[in-house]
């Protein structure tokens, strides 16, 4: 059972206000202290409410598994595109299906778990309570964070079709025959595919970011901003791309 300290915090918190202390389900950790989804006051989160622990725990999933995502697909696009320039061609057959097999591994299972976690979260923190995060019960219309995560989660699902179904098939292609000593003719244009496919990715990262933290930090959404974000965040990629062909390169 909580202490007696414990249970005044979650009394006096508004999230149990009428909870007796033995309604309350023992546990080691206690209360967290958090920030409410709803309405960004700071709460009290009994560890006994399943709903709010568990979304916490698939957001916590969702965000480990996107950064493993979407930092192999800078160090792809920011360190080893430059890299693969200037790398010995008879030195590439040792290297690259041992480096790359390993980083490609990561790569598209942080997309897998971030996808599947992402689409989770969306159903069941949207779906609680009727929708009502989803469409406003007043007048029925999309909410605005609704929005947000909607424009965030399809830049993301494209993404990850990208790595899926275009990226990790031709890499896997290629690391097989520098593997086995042969290039066929179609092994660059293949590679080239893979690039584009990668390359976009990499500029729908930074509008799709805006798009997932936005619900909760941002909270209305109209063109003028659309805009906004996709060119701010595309001039800021593009610089970046520019800046990897030379940036580290000298100790
Ligand atoms: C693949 C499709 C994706 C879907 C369907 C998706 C879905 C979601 C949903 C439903 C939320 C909760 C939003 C809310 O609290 O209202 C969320 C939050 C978040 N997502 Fe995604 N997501 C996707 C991809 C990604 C990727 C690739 C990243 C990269 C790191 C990412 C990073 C985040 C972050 C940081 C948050 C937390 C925002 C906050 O708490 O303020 N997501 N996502």
């Amino acid at each position: 059972m909580y202490s007696d300290f414990v249970y005044g915090l979650v009394r006096d918190s508004g999230v149990s206000p009428t909870a007796t202390k033995k309604e309350l389900t023992p546990c080691p950790l206690g209360v967290l202290v958090m920030k409410s989804s709803l309405n960004n006051e700071e709460v009290f989160m009994a560890m006994t409410d399943f709903h709010d622990n568990f979304l916490f725990l698939l957001r916590w999933i969702h965000i480990m598994a996107g950064i493993t995502w979407i930092g192999h697909l800078y160090f792809f696009n920011f360190v080893n595109v430059p890299f693969q320039g200037v790398l010995a061609k008879e030195i590439k057959p040792q290297v690259n299906p041992i480096l790359l097999s390993r980083a490609l591994w990561w790569f598209r299972w942080g997309a897998m778990i971030t996808f599947l976690a992402g689409w989770l979260l969306l159903l069941v923190k949207y779906g609680h309570g009727d929708w009502a995060l989803m469409f406003d019960p007043t007048d029925g219309k999309m909410t605005h964070r609704a929005m947000w995560i909607l424009f965030g989660g399809t830049l993301g699902t494209i993404m990850w079709f990208n790595v899926w179904f275009i990226i990790w098939p031709i890499q896997k292609q290629l690391l097989t025959w520098m593997k086995a000593g042969t290039t066929p003719p179609e092994a660059a244009g293949m590679a080239k595919k893979a690039l584009l496919a990668s390359r976009t990715n990499t500029f729908l990262s930074g509008p799709m970011l805006f798009g997932m933290i936005a619900p909760n930090n941002y909270p209305s959404i109209n063109g003028v901003t659309l805009i906004a974000v996709v060119v701010v965040a595309e001039v800021i990629i593009w610089g970046l791309i520019k800046m990897s062909a030379k940036a580290g390169a000298e100790l």
